[in-house]
């Protein structure tokens, strides 16, 4: 596979990150995973936006990564994808300087690493069909949810007790709100309404969150940007997640009880066929894919120039 590391084309297998790369030792790190659909890079101007909302935060050497999106569709070109579904992961860190918590003086170089994978839709669909079991687990995670960084720890073992429990999906509560999932936003729906927690420092601010509220406007179907309580929860007659990777998908037992009838309600199928028309009307609209032209090269622009 060709991946992308610091400004060039290389092996994956080639690339040698340091020890000392504060991505390695602080999670001090961020992370991006776009969706490719056959022809169509899905929103990846959204994804930068929240990249270099991060890195700004961070204050990072690099703060602007608008230049990795040729760079992401020449490694889908170069991997031969263009033709099948993939997903393309990004991930920055602070850099490599001896380990000290505090910001390294000068800042190192920015990492940046990129690489693209096949991704296998077949098990998400079925979950989009058939729905999926959550559990919900405590809230451990830190105050800044908000931005992506790859200190995973709270998410990978809250994702391990789903799994234990043969469930899709956890859901993670905080001081009584079902915030969002281990990978995913969640929904509720209230009646008419769509419901899910208010952007902030607490949760990601999701592309496919943007995504499908704005598909409820369209749908004519009632949002709410508001917290959804625990204790309330059985008044639901639908809970879904949304993300990257799994889309809409229904939640049907939360914690072993049936959401609704325990089937995949007509809100989220609603959704879920609003979405899949939006991706084949963006893969005929989406102009990029034409061959490179002659001269045209990614690497034009770099984050450490
Ligand atoms: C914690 C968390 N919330 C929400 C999401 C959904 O975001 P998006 O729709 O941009 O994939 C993700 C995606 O990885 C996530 O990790």
């Amino acid at each position: 596979m060709t991946a992308y590391f610091n400004g060039r084309f290389m092996e994956k297998d080639e690339i040698r990150i340091s020890p000392d790369d504060r991505g390695f030792l602080f999670s001090d790190s961020l992370y991006e995973v776009i969706r490719y659909y056959p022809g169509l890079l899905f929103r990846p101007e959204a994804h930068i936006r929240r990249l270099n909302h991060g890195a700004d935060h961070l204050r990072l050497a690099c703060r602007n990564f608008s230049h990795l999106i040729p760079v992401a569709r020449d490694l889908i070109r170069k991997n031969h994808l263009a033709d099948q579904d993939a997903l393309v992961y990004i991930q920055v860190t602070r850099g490599t300087a001896p380990r000290n918590h505090a910001f390294p003086d000068p800042a190192p170089k920015t990492t940046v690493y990129m690489c693209v994978s096949c991704f296998d839709p077949a098990v998400k669909d079925r979950q989009r069909k058939t729905g999926i079991h959550a559990i919900t687990v405590p809230d451990i995670r830190w105050a800044r949810c908000d931005m992506k960084t790859t200190g995973l720890t709270a998410n990978v073992l809250a994702s391990q007790q789903a799994a234990e429990k043969k469930a899709g999906e956890a859901i993670f509560v905080r001081d009584g709100v079902l915030m969002e999932g281990t990978h995913a936003n969640f929904m509720a729906v209230f009646g008419n309404t769509v419901t899910t927690a208010p952007l902030s420092n607490y949760i990601l601010g999701g592309i496919t969150r943007e995504t499908v509220l704005d598909l409820c406007r369209e749908l004519n179907i009632r949002t709410s940007q508001e917290p959804v309580y625990e204790n309330r929860i059985h008044l639901a007659s639908e809970l879904m997640i949304t993300g990257t990777t799994t889309e809409i998908t229904p939640i049907v037992t939360l914690n072993t009880k049936p959401v609704g009838n325990g089937a995949p309600g007509p809100v989220a199928k609603a959704l879920q066929a609003a979405f899949s028309s939006k991706i084949k009307q963006m893969q005929k609209q989406d102009p990029w894919f034409s061959p490179m032209k002659k001269g045209e090269n990614s690497l034009n622009h770099s984050e450490n120039p």
